[in-house]
């Protein structure tokens, strides 16, 4: 993709351009063809950002219309708003799109060019065919590597569930004809609305956040056990299905159940229709059709005026009656089957969309040239390049195995299988073995210290040993995610060495007797420093915790 030029010609001339030197490609918008997308791939705002990258932008008119941006306003950012999807496609380098193109599109794009988009090569074989045809390189936003916790700012499938999950939750307030809220009035006493959430992946727990923030009493199920305090924490309560099975098919992605799991589900999820107003199915396992959880009979059981979205419509729907794109009413229950409910909230999902493609385009243009460079050795670029110059790419080989070791808590699920075959058997009495000969050699350690040594240096070195303990819990018990949140706290608290150092320089330390002036001044400079470390502490822990206040 780096640009090898050796004339400029976008100045028309024949001036000889150094190798070094790259020519900005530009970036094109196309407005949305699928019927019913309102969202568009970039908006106002990050025009501005992409421009900072070095890049030029153009979009085509009334690309925004449907998100409510104007040409008018991404000309303001500095865009060019070209007329006609034919000249915009020829003119672009490269295309960010929210929908894979449609068959016209593929044609309009340019030899060599690049896109950006929703893709779904599994779904979408002939697709690939005809983008390969044409030279292209692909990015398909939803085979970014999701696991990465770097690839996480990309994640256009997360940021755009969770539209999707918010706006599941006001499409059934509106088609529910009760508060959310309980409420108690001079009229009378309105009890709150119950939801029940099938699925608590990325949609559902937006989903159970949404509802929980209306007032409303939120119950969760997922098949991953991993989610229940996921749940909890939104304010939702997680209901177990009464049956032992774990439900991870690894990625974060669930696996199909036994026939005894969905037989003991079914009988939970039966109780639970009875009993809530609301729900909300986004139960899925990718490549499969959706499961089926809430049959007919469930439905008639609900009572009247009850509503449920199902957000797995498209995929044939988490409740037999749904019919897709539609809201239906069968036994005085409305059923809302949109497939469209990211669309339904154009103007944010566009924003939230525009800012994933930004940051894979800082990733794809670190120089900050305005030229991308595709880098096959990036896991993430890896994952979500499927096309590169014609070149079919996809799927990627088998992600590196990861640096952390394993969840602890696959151990025990482990162990007995290992016991069974006989290999690895001795392994854990050889670990126990290592663990009391390092006991040992350590014991033997402290107690040579603590025969020995001076008894100032003994009190020190306790504190010492226990300081190393709290910072190993700290630091390697804790998920990576959470240690901004908590070294900055710790940080802070660490300050408390600026005790030593007032001691030190205050007129009634004399008594200490110190040797020279110098200790003052170190003092001094320990305590700008420790100012600097706790201040500092308490200020990102604050900023940390006011990402999650609302
Ligand atoms: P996700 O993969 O993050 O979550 C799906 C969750 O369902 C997972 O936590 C999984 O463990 C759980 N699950 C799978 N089988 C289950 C079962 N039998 N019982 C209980 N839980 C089960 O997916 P995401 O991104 O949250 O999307 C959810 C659904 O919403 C998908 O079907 C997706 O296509 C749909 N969606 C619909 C939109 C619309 O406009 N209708 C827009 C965006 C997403």
């Amino acid at each position: 993709m780096q640009a090898s030029a050796t004339t400029d010609s976008s100045s028309g001339s024949a001036v000889p351009v150094p190798l070094t030197a790259k020519i900005a490609q530009r970036i094109g918008i196309p407005r949305e063809v699928f019927p019913n997308e309102k969202r568009v791939a970039t908006v106002p705002e990050v025009v501005e950002k992409l421009i900072k990258l070095g890049f030029r932008v153009a979009v085509e008119s009334g690309a925004g219309d449907l998100a409510n941006f104007s040409d008018a306003a991404y000309r303001a950012a500095g865009a060019e708003v070209i007329d006609g999807a034919a000249n915009l496609w020829t003119a672009s380098d490269i295309v960010f799109k929210v929908r894979g193109p449609s068959p016209e599109e593929v044609v309009l794009m340019r030899q060599g060019g690049v896109l950006i988009s929703f893709v779904w090569p599994a779904q979408n074989p002939e697709l690939m065919q005809q983008l390969a045809a044409k030279n292209v390189t692909v990015l398909a936003i939803d085979a970014l590597p999701r696991t990465l916790s770097r690839a996480q700012k990309m994640d256009a499938l997360t940021s755009q569930a969770g539209v999707a999950g918010y706006r599941a939750v006001i499409e059934a307030a509106n088609a529910f004809g009760r508060f959310f809220n309980g409420q108690i009035t001079a009229a009378g006493k309105v009890p709150p609305a119950k939801v029940f959430i099938a699925g608590a992946g990325v949609a559902g727990l937006a989903a159970i956040g949404t509802a929980a923030g209306l007032g409303a009493i939120v119950r969760a199920n997922d098949t991953r056990a991993e989610v229940a305090d996921q749940v909890v924490s939104l304010g939702g309560e997680f209901v177990k299905v009464d049956y032992e099975e774990e439900g991870s098919g690894g990625g974060g992605y669930a696996k199909v159940m036994s026939e005894g799991f969905q037989q003991a589900q079914r009988e939970m999820y039966a109780k639970q229709a009875k009993d809530v107003d609301i729900i909300i199915t986004t139960a899925l396992i990718p490549g499969k059709p959706a499961p089926k959880l809430i049959t007919a009979e469930m439905v008639k059981s609900m009572k009247p005026g009850s509503v449920i979205v199902d957000m797995a419509a498209e995929q044939g729907g988490n409740c037999e009656l749904t019919e897709p794109g539609k809201v239906v009413v069968k036994d005085g229950v409305t059923i809302v089957g949109y497939t469209d409910l990211v669309s339904r909230l154009s103007r944010q999902s566009s924003t939230l969309y525009a800012t994933n493609l930004f940051r894979l385009t800082e990733e794809l243009c670190k120089t900050k040239d305005g030229v991308i460079d595709v880098n096959m050795d990036d896991d993430a670029i890896r994952g979500l390049t499927v096309i590169i110059e014609g070149n079919i790419t996809w799927p990627p080989p088998a992600p590196k195995p990861a640096a952390t070791p394993p969840a602890a808590a696959a151990k025990p699920v482990a162990a007995p299988a290992a016991k069974k075959g006989g290999h690895g058997a001795e392994s854990e009495p050889m670990a126990g073995n290592k663990l009391a000969i390092m006991f040992g050699v350590a014991a033997a350690l402290f107690w040579l210290i603590g025969a020995n040594a001076p008894k100032e240096f003994m009190s020190h070195f306790t504190v010492f040993v226990l300081a190393c303990f709290v910072g190993y819990m700290v630091v390697w018990n804790v998920k990576p995610a959470l240690h901004t949140p908590l070294m900055s706290v710790t940080n802070a608290i660490s300050s408390i060495i600026a005790i030593g150092a007032l001691v030190q320089i205050s007129p009634l330390s004399d008594a200490l007797d110190r040797p020279n002036s110098m200790i003052t001044w170190v003092a001094g400079a320990a305590i700008v420093l420790t100012a600097i470390n706790m201040f500092g502490g308490f200020a990102v822990t604050q900023r940390m915790l006011a990402m999650f206040r609302k």
